[in-house]
C-alpha cells in the first residue's frame, strides 16, 4: 500500500531534496495514484541555462512534477576521463531547481544507485561503438543503465534530454522503444553561448584563450550547414575549412549522418556531428542540416 503524501514528501511551492531511491519511488507513485504526470530532467550537475531550458520544457507539460535528477554516474566516466575533477556544486544546483520551479531533486549516492555485486547493464548496440562511443569505450553503456535505473525509480511520463548529446539522444528514444519503457522521450534543441559555443558544464575548465578556440566547433557546423542545398561534400568542406583555421583545436570526428545517426541520405534532413579537443577539454556540437533541397522559400 503506497502512504498518503506528507507535506515534507512534496511542497508544490519548494523544491524537496530525496537521496533514498526507495523513497522517492514511493513518493512517486503517490502522486501519480493523485493524477499528477511526472516529467524527468537527468543531469550530473553543474547546472547551467541549458539544463535550465530542460526544466523549462518539463514544465511545458500538463499537471506535471518535474523531477531534476543530480548524478555523476561513475559508470559512463574512462578511466582517464574527468570523473574526480567533474564540477560539483550541489547547492546552488538545488537553488536553480528552486527558481525553476522544479518540484523534487533527486541525488541519489554512487553506493545506493551500485551497490555492491551490481552487475547487469544495459548494452547500446552497435551505435553505441559509434562516434562519441569509438573514442570513449564503455561510455554509452553506462550512460543507459544509469538512465533506465532512473526511469525505473522516477517512472516518468515524460523523460527530457537535450540535442547537445545527439547521440544520447538517439540512443535513448532506441532503448525507450527496444526495452518498452512506457513514457514519451523529449528532445529539446541546444542552447548556445551569444557566440554560437553550445553550454556545457565542461566549458568551465576552458581558459579565456582555449574558450576563444572553442567557438570553432560551432562556427564549423553553421558553415556546413549554410551549404547544405549543394549536398554532402560541400557541407564536409566548408565545416573542414573552418575547423583548419584552428590548429589548436584536434579534431576527433567530423561527420554526416542521417538523423537517426544511419547513413546520411543524399537529400532531405541529416545532422552534421563534431568532437574536438580543446586543450585537455573534450567538446561535442551538432546541428540539423537539410541536404540538396534548394531554398528558395529564404528558409
Ligand atoms: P549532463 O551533461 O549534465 O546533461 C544533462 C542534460 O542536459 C542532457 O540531456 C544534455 O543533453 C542536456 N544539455 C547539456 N547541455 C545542453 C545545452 N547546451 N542545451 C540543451 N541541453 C543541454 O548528459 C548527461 O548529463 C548524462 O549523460 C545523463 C543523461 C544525466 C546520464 O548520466
Amino acid at each position: 500500500m503506497t502512504k498518503p503524501l506528507t507535506k515534507d514528501d512534496y511542497r508544490p511551492d519548494d523544491v524537496t531534496v530525496h537521496r533514498d531511491p526507495a523513497r522517492l519511488n514511493r513518493v512517486i507513485r503517490a502522486l501519480r495514484n493523485a493524477g499528477r504526470n511526472v516529467a524527468l530532467v537527468p543531469t550530473m550537475g553543474a547546472l547551467h541555462a541549458g539544463h535550465r531550458q530542460l526544466i523549462r520544457e518539463a514544465q511545458v507539460m500538463q499537471n506535471t512534477v518535474v523531477v531534476v535528477s543530480i548524478f555523476v554516474n561513475p559508470l559512463q566516466f574512462g578511466p582517464n576521463e574527468d570523473l574526480a575533477k567533474y564540477p560539483r556544486q550541489f547547492e546552488s544546483d538545488v537553488d536553480i531547481c528552486r527558481a525553476e520551479r522544479a518540484g523534487i531533486v533527486f541525488a541519489p549516492s554512487v553506493e545506493d544507485m551500485y551497490p555492491e555485486g551490481a552487475q547487469v547493464t544495459v548494452h547500446p548496440g552497435p551505435l553505441g561503438d559509434e562516434l562519441e562511443g569509438a573514442v570513449r569505450p564503455g561510455h554509452f553503456e553506462g550512460v543507459l543503465t544509469v538512465v533506465s535505473k532512473l526511469f525505473n525509480i522516477v517512472q516518468p511520463t515524460y523523460a527530457v534530454f537535450g540535442q547537445k548529446d545527439y547521440q544520447q539522444l538517439q540512443l535513448i528514444h532506441k532503448m525507450a522503444r527496444d526495452l518498452n519503457f512506457p513514457l514519451d522521450v523529449v528532445g529539446v534543441p541546444t542552447v548556445r553561448e551569444h557566440d554560437g559555443l553550445a553550454l556545457s558544464s565542461r566549458n568551465a575548465y576552458l581558459t579565456p584563450e582555449q574558450r576563444q578556440h572553442a567557438v570553432t566547433l560551432s562556427a564549423a557546423l553553421t558553415a556546413g550547414a549554410h551549404v547544405s542545398s549543394q549536398g554532402a561534400d560541400a557541407v564536409l568542406k566548408a565545416a573542414h575549412d573552418v575547423l583548419a583555421q584552428t590548429p589548436e583545436i584536434e579534431v576527433d570526428y567530423l561527420e554526416l549522418r542521417g538523423v537517426d545517426l544511419g547513413p546520411a541520405p543524399e537529400n532531405g534532413d541529416a545532422r552534421l556531428l563534431v568532437a574536438a579537443r580543446v586543450g585537455s577539454t573534450r567538446l561535442i556540437d551538432n546541428i540539423a542540416v537539410l541536404l540538396g533541397e534548394s531554398d528558395e522559400k529564404g528558409e
